[in-house]
């Protein structure tokens, strides 16, 4: 019988979603990151939660950060997909290559990406290789009808600045 770890992985690598970029700040710093891991998981409170991995930097800011802002993709602006997922803030200044503005806890929200959401950092859960942020919603704003980069549509062609797991 195959093996249920890689038959596990071959199914979720399957499915299709979302993908995300997050940004973190505290004082001068910020950093962002694509993610796919992510969903929300209560209506009432409102609540979502964002999956980190360990090894991004975005991570390691997020752990001391009180808040993140969440912001789907649209599918005219796939770069940012390739910005925020294919390099890492290591290396570069994602936030020199794109343009924003500070938000709510001094959030980068970038500005080509009109629909985004900010949430206070309820709980951080361990979740294996990543951990869990769940986000409480404190400001938001839709863009109703546009077309958004889901994760089957980029995940052969961007190449993780750091990897997954
Ligand atoms: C399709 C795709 C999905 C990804 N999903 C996640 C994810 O759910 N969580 C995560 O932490 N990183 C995820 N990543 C990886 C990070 O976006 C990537 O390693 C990034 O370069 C990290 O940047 P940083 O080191 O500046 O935080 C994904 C990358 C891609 C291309």
């Amino acid at each position: 019988m195959a093996d249920p770890t890689s038959t596990f992985l071959e199914l979720a690598g399957s499915l299709d979603y979302p993908l995300f970029i997050v940004t973190a700040a505290k004082d001068d710093r910020r950093e962002g990151c694509v993610i796919g891991f992510a969903t929300q998981s209560s209506f009432d409170p409102a609540r979502f939660l964002a999956c980190l991995s360990r090894e991004n930097r975005t991570y390691r800011l997020a752990l001391v950060a009180d808040a993140l802002a969440v912001h789907l993709v649209p599918r005219a602006r796939r770069d940012l997909a390739e910005l925020f997922g294919g390099q890492t803030g290591d290396d570069i200044d994602k936030f020199d290559r794109c343009a924003w503005q500070p938000g709510p806890h001094g959030l980068p929200i970038l500005d080509d990406c009109p629909s985004w959401f900010a949430g206070t950092i309820e709980a951080r859960l361990n979740l294996g290789d990543h951990v869990g942020f769940l986000l409480a919603p404190i400001k938001a704003r839709f863009a109703e009808g546009e077309k958004i980069v889901f994760f089957q549509s980029v995940k052969d062609a961007i190449e993780p600045g750091h990897p997954i797991a």
